[in-house]
């Protein structure tokens, strides 16, 4: 394998990983992304130039992917839309983007007989109680709850048929919550961090109990390259880094690492349908494949994420206003 195609390398994830890969190893990188509003090409400067070329386009588009898949040797496929909040909006682009597109990459991947890793989300399989001692793996019955996880969940399934039916040579991987740098200000942690910056106190939707399992973009990075070099064709694995923490514990480390008093957030209204907790069970990951997470320690990743939006404010800077008026229209 020498070349490979990353959709969405210009979003959070992606370009978390076009880095990963260029620094990692001696591959060659084209980027397919639409640069919608949460694309910013900029997330890949002072990648090594040379092993990256960048394309603008759309994955619904069948004569804009055709070409670049016949030319790669695998396809890792980020593309999508992300947001929850925005889903509850308007779903229409969530259907498009997350449904018709990744059917238009499995198409073009199946006419040219590549290698394809599906990214999916730990949201496919619904929510737990607090409680609840099992976490989610890979036999996990799928119960989305919003219009982007309804898509996700979706977008998992056609890749699940096209494996059967047509015989593509396809994984899957479902991350829980990613943090660290290039995320989008309008997801929890930038927006508090940001919103710290412009002396702004945190919103934390309802009572902040809502459990989500953190892990570094840099540790899916590296799982996502193990599983595309190492994974068994066919299969689903789950990555997490057994992250756990309750928003308005997330929200107080925050407010703490910038040197605010920890109770100094608001509480806004919820999100409808707001998943109560994602738990991940990465098991499989780790002992078939040798996998194991770099940056566990979520307070030290939190304190280089909060560095990060300090000294990269010319990257958040211009979504910052706008994002803070779509959510003051909700009351949040
Ligand atoms: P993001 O919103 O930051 O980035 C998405 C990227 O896809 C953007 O660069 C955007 O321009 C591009 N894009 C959107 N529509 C496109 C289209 N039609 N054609 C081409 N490009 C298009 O998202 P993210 O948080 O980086 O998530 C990336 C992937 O990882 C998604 O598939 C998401 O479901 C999955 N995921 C995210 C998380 C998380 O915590 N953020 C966790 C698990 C899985
Ligand atoms: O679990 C993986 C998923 O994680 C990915 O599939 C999604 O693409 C990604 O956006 C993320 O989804 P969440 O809905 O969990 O992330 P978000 O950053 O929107 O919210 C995290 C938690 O914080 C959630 O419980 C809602 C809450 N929240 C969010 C915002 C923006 C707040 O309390 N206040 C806020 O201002």
């Amino acid at each position: 394998m020498k070349k490979l195609l990353v959709t969405g390398g210009a979003g959070f994830i992606g370009s978390n990983f076009v880095h990963y890969v260029l620094e990692n190893t001696d591959l060659h990188v084209t980027v397919l992304d639409k640069l919608t509003y949460a694309g910013n090409k900029a997330s890949l400067d002072g990648v090594p130039g040379k092993r990256l070329r960048f394309v603008q386009g759309d994955i619904v588009n069948a004569a804009a992917v055709e070409d670049l898949v016949q030319e790669t040797d695998a396809i890792v496929h980020y593309a999508a839309e992300s947001h929850n909040d925005n889903s509850l909006q308007d779903p229409r682009p969530f259907l498009e983007t997350n449904i018709i597109g990744t059917y238009t990459l499995l198409e073009a991947a199946r006419r040219h007989n590549k290698r394809f890793h599906h990214i999916s989300t730990d949201e496919v399989y619904g929510d737990l109680e607090l409680d609840d001692p099992e976490r989610f793996n890979d036999l996990t019955p799928y119960n989305p709850s919003s219009p982007y996880s309804a898509t996700k969940a979706s977008s998992d399934l056609l890749v699940r048929a096209w494996v059967r039916s047509f015989g593509l040579q396809a994984t899957i991987s479902n991350c829980s919550n990613n943090y660290g740098p290039y995320q989008h200000v309008e997801k929890f942690i930038p927006r508090q961090i940001t919103n710290v910056i412009d002396g702004i106190r945190p919103k934390l939707y309802g009572s902040g109990e809502n459990v989500r399992d953190w892990i570094h973009a840099n540790d899916h990075s590296s799982a996502v390259l193990t599983i595309l070099e190492q994974g068994r064709i066919g299969e689903t694995y789950l990555i997490g880094a057994d992250g756990e923490k309750n928003n308005k514990d997330v929200v107080e480390l925050i407010l703490t690492a910038m040197g605010e008093s920890a109770e100094s957030y608001d509480h806004v209204v919820d999100r409808p349908g707001h998943d109560l907790r994602y738990a991940i069970d990465s098991t499989k990951l780790r002992t078939e494949l040798g996998w194991t997470p770099k940056f566990p320690d979520f307070e030290s990743g939190l304190a280089s994420t909060v560095e990060w939006y300090r000294n990269n404010e010319a990257w958040w800077r211009p979504q910052k206003a706008v994002t803070e008026a779509k959510y003051a229209a909700q009351g949040q």
